[in-house]
C-alpha cells in the first residue's frame, strides 16, 4: 500500500462500523512514538492505539496504574503528527476518568484538542455507561474494553482470564451490551476465553477488537512491542512474536562498541574531507605563523 499517494483513504469511525457489516476484519496496533507510528501507519493498520501500555512497555513502570494523562499526551502528540490514515485512539488512563464526568470530560477533551485524538478508549462495563453516554454526546467517540482491565489489577487481584464461570460470563455479556447500548462504537475484549468472545461478538452490532479473546472477534489488537519481540516480559499465551528486535539491537549494539574499541568505526566512508589542496596551504599557513 503505497500510503505516501495523495490518495490516502482515512480510516473514520464509520469506516469501522462498516467493517462489520462487511464481514472484514479490523486491525489494530498500539503506537507511542512518531517512527513506529509512521511505520504502523504506513503498513495499513487501520486503528493506532496510544495505549497506556505506554506504561510498562516505554516507561518502565511496573503496571499501567501510575501513567498520567499528561505523559499520554506527550506521546499521543509524537503519534499524532505521524498518522496519516489510521483511526488514532487514546487510553483515558487510569485515575482520569474515575473522578466524576467533569473530569473526565476534560481528559477526553484535552486528548481530541491538545493531541489530536479522534477517539478514546476507556475500561469498565456497565458502571461507565453514563460516562460513555457524556462522552459521546460531547462528540468524542468512545471505544470500550472489557475483560481483563490492566488498570483494575489490584481489585482483579492480578491479571486473570476473565468469564471463566457462567456468573462472570452472564456480567461481561451485559457490560457489553451496555456500551454498545451508551454509544460506544467498538469494544476491546481483553483475555476471555474465545467462545464467550465468539458469543458477544454475535450479539453485538458494534465491532469487538479481541487481544487474547480468540480469532472469532471483529479485529485483533497487539501491543507492538510484544509482536516486534520488544518487551522485557515473557509474552502471554496470546502473544505471537513476528519479529525479535531486541535481539537485533542488541547485537547491532555490540558490534558498534566492538567497531569503536578496535578503532573500526569511523571508517573513511564515514569520515568527511578537506578539499584537494587545502591540506598543504593550511600546513603552509600553520609554519608561517609560527
Ligand atoms: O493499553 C493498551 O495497549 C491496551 C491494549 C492492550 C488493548 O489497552
Amino acid at each position: 500500500m503505497d500510503l505516501n499517494s495523495e490518495a490516502v483513504s482515512k480510516i473514520t469511525v464509520p469506516a469501522i462500523l462498516d467493517r462489520k457489516l462487511r464481514g472484514e476484519k479490523i486491525t489494530c496496533l498500539t503506537a507511542y512514538d512518531y517512527p513506529t507510528a509512521r511505520l504502523v501507519d504506513e503498513a495499513g493498520m487501520d486503528i493506532i492505539l496510544v495505549g497506556d501500555s505506554l506504561a510498562q512497555v516505554v516507561l518502565g513502570y511496573d503496571s499501567t496504574v501510575p501513567v498520567t494523562v499528561d505523559e499520554m499526551l506527550h506521546h499521543l502528540k509524537a503519534v499524532r503528527r505521524a498518522t496519516r490514515r489510521a483511526l488514532l485512539v487514546a487510553d483515558l488512563p487510569y485515575g482520569a476518568y474515575h473522578l466524576g464526568r467533569a473530569e473526565s470530560l476534560r481528559s477526553s477533551i484535552r486528548f481530541v484538542k491538545e493531541g489530536g485524538a479522534e477517539a478514546v478508549k476507556l475500561e469498565g462495563g456497565r458502571k461507565r455507561a453514563r460516562l460513555v453516554a457524556a462522552l459521546v454526546q460531547a462528540e468524542i467517540p468512545v471505544m470500550g474494553h472489557i475483560g481483563l482491565t490492566p488498570q483494575s489489577l489490584h481489585a482483579m487481584g492480578g491479571y486473570r482470564v476473565q468469564g471463566k464461570t457462567l456468573d462472570s460470563a452472564t456480567e461481561l455479556l451485559a457490560d457489553a451490551q451496555a456500551l454498545e447500548d451508551a454509544g460506544a462504537f467498538a469494544l476491546v475484549l481483553e483475555g476471555i476465553p474465545r467462545e464467550l468472545a465468539a458469543l458477544v461478538t454475535r450479539r453485538l452490532r458494534i465491532p469487538t477488537i479481541g487481544i487474547g479473546a480468540g480469532p472469532e472477534c471483529d479485529g485483533q489488537v497487539l501491543v507492538i512491542h510484544d509482536l516486534l519481540g520488544m518487551s522485557f516480559t515473557p509474552p502471554a499465551k496470546f502473544v505471537r512474536r513476528y519479529a525479535d528486535l531486541a535481539e537485533v539491537t542488541r547485537q547491532a549494539v555490540e558490534r558498534f562498541r566492538d567497531d569503536v574499541l578496535a578503532g573500526n568505526f569511523p571508517g573513511d566512508r564515514e569520515s568527511y574531507h578537506w578539499p584537494a589542496g587545502l591540506r598543504e596551504q593550511f600546513e603552509k599557513d600553520v609554519t608561517r605563523r609560527g
